[in-house]
């Protein structure tokens, strides 16, 4: 049998879009290749040596001409440039009602964190026609996720939440590659995409019970980090509330100046794992650096933790 497919499926909304944008430049590509081609090969044959063809050196000037070989392939090259970039942004910038799965490439292996509590490794469940975000990083060197299926792909850095969405479309199971060298079994890390309909995924989710929500697993961890000692009002140590700190601006002293940086997964991240960089203005940098202390899977579940108190009060 001919198996050999030349396109994985087009499996989530933006494939069909990638696939028309690069089928349009292949087009563009064979139609100038073969033009060109035709032409070098045509007049190579034609004025050969020793043929009988008039080599009078007619004008070498046609305003014409030029005029149409600058205007069409300019106007070809704008098209596709407006075209990619507009698909670029919508590759990349997650609708905002997209459910957060949280990512962890390390050599060799992906864990997959849902934030009802589920995790996983090397498989990926989403329900069908619902976005999804992935917030991504890795343990230890640079990986990349890759779903053929999905025309989704980006490298996942340590120290760096890199994000990827997409919506599926169709029901199936699909490939999930590492598409970076990362190491010796980097050929072995490699996995699945269950895309399954809306009902079947809520029973995936609760097949095993319902247990902590990712978020609640991050305030146990709060808690045992003594993370909870100082930043739920403390008697004796002065330290910033995190109620209702996620996504809004925090004022950073700089040395005389104060500016303002957001509350997003990147500044928690780093002011657990370094938190002299970033101090809260009016507070003293007294918070010990939680480096190699806290892997990533739980950094992730501690910054949902803080993402789910973002629209608490403040209990002052
Ligand atoms: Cu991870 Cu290649």
């Amino acid at each position: 049998m001919w198996d050999f497919p030349l396109f994985p499926s087009q499996a989530s909304t933006n494939a069909p879009r990638l696939d028309a944008l690069m089928l349009f430049e292949v087009g563009v590509l064979i139609f100038f290749s073969l033009l060109i081609g035709v032409l070098v090969v045509g007049f190579g044959i034609r004025f050969r040596r020793g043929n009988a063809v008039d080599r009078s050196n007619p004008p070498t000037h046609s305003q014409s001409m030029e005029v149409v070989w600058i205007v069409i392939p300019m106007i070809l090259s704008i098209l596709m440039y407006a075209w990619s970039t507009q698909l670029f942004f919508d590759l990349y910038e997650a609708p905002a009602d997209a459910a957060q799965v949280d990512v962890v490439g390390k050599q060799w292996m992906w864990y997959l964190q849902h934030p009802q509590g589920r995790s996983e490794t090397n498989e990926l469940h989403v329900p069908l026609g619902r976005p999804v975000k992935l917030n991504m990083t890795s343990q230890d060197v640079i990986h990349s996720f890759f779903i053929p299926a999905f025309r989704i792909k980006q490298d996942v850095l340590p120290g760096r939440y890199t994000s990827l969405w997409f919506q599926p479309s169709k029901v199936g199971v699909y490939d999930l590659f590492c598409t970076e060298y990362c190491g010796t079994n980097h050929s072995n890390m490699i996995g699945k995409v269950y895309v399954m309909e809306p009902a079947d995924y809520e029973a995936w989710l609760s097949e095993k019970g319902v247990g902590p929500s990712q978020a609640e697993e991050g305030e146990r961890l709060f808690v045992q980090h003594h993370c909870a000692g100082c930043h739920r009002g403390s008697q004796t140590v002065h330290a910033p509330k995190l109620e209702g700190v996620y996504g809004k601006p925090v004022p950073i002293q700089d040395g005389k100046d104060v500016r303002f940086v957001t509350a997003d997964d990147r500044y928690i991240r780093d002011s657990i794992l370094l938190p002299q960089g970033e101090v809260v203005a009016g507070y003293e940098p007294i918070m010990p650096s939680f480096k190699d202390q806290i892997n990533e899977p739980d950094l992730l579940k501690i910054i949902a933790y803080i993402k789910s108190i973002a629209n608490r009060e403040t209990s002052q």
